[in-house]
């Protein structure tokens, strides 16, 4: 597709994505992650044509009226939408798949050890919220979502919630997914938590304690259910941040 049909392309995608977007002018103007994307097809050309130097001047430019630091090799698919633009960072071999969204402060960054493919691969639809960092030659799967200021340090599945530092599952194919075994907490914590919850068994074994109830955390996950359905019911009156 010529390069115009494809500029008209990103202006449709953010107009359906983003609900402040109120004209074809309004994205034209005023949204500079989309010049980004845009810097970026042409200094990605002039990368494969080898013209290397004038390929990495391009970036800065575009870096220094946008915000956004895309490395000119970085393989990015189509209708990428960058909202805020400011600070984010894709690295030299990170991929980008088609429709994904960024937001302000994203870093597709390497972990600072090795050569070689060394930045993440975000497939269809991703999601990346405000400030996440995704780290290493890792894979975010289809239509998966990157919770604002998580650093994700694992693959993540497709359809997939992840949120925190590190970050871990919260969602995986719509449904909720509760971290219920210590083992499972991949953080530099783990150990002690992992030697506490034993040391909690030792002593309820001691103390005769019943066994856990069946559905471990069912209180808790009741008490969200009944917060987020109070929340729905008072949603005419707040609007949460809707279009910021
Ligand atoms: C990750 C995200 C998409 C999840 O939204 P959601 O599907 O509605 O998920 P929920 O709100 O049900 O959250 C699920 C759990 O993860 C937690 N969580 C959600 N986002 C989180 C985040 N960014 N960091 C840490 N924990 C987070 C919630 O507190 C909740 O935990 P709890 O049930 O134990 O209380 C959303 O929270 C997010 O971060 N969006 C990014 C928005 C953004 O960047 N906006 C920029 C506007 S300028």
């Amino acid at each position: 597709m010529a390069f115009f049909g494809r500029i008209r392309e990103d202006v449709a995608s953010v107009l359906e994505r983003d609900p402040a977007a109120r004209s074809k002018l309004e994205v034209l103007t005023c949204y500079p992650g989309l010049w980004a994307v845009w810097f970026h097809r042409v200094s990605y050309v002039l990368w494969r044509a080898k013209l290397r130097l004038l390929a990495r001047f391009l970036s800065q430019a575009g870096r220094f009226v946008t915000g956004v630091d895309i490395h000119p090799a970085a393989i990015i698919g189509r209708r990428l939408f960058i909202d805020h633009a400011t600070g984010v960072v894709i690295g030299e071999t990170a991929v980008v798949g088609n429709d994904v969204t960024l937001y302000q402060g994203v870093t597709l960054g390497g972990t600072g050890k090795g050569h070689g493919k060394r930045h993440p691969t975000l497939c269809d639809g991703v999601f990346v919220g405000n400030n996440a960092n995704i780290l290493g030659n890792i894979t975010v799967g289809a239509n998966s979502r990157v919770g604002a200021g998580s650093v994700v340090l694992n693959d993540v599945p497709p359809n997939s919630t992840v949120v925190g530092v590190p970050a871990h599952i919260v969602y995986r194919n719509g449904e909720r997914v509760l971290i219920t075994d210590p083992h499972d907490i991949k953080d530099p914590l783990s150990d002690a938590l992992i030697a506490l919850a034993a040391r909690v068994d030792g002593l309820e074994q001691r103390l005769g304690a019943p066994e856990p109830c069946a559905e471990p955390f069912a209180t808790e996950e009741a008490d969200r259910t009944a917060y987020r359905e109070e929340l729905e019911r008072q949603s005419h009156f707040v609007s949460m941040g809707e279009g910021i």
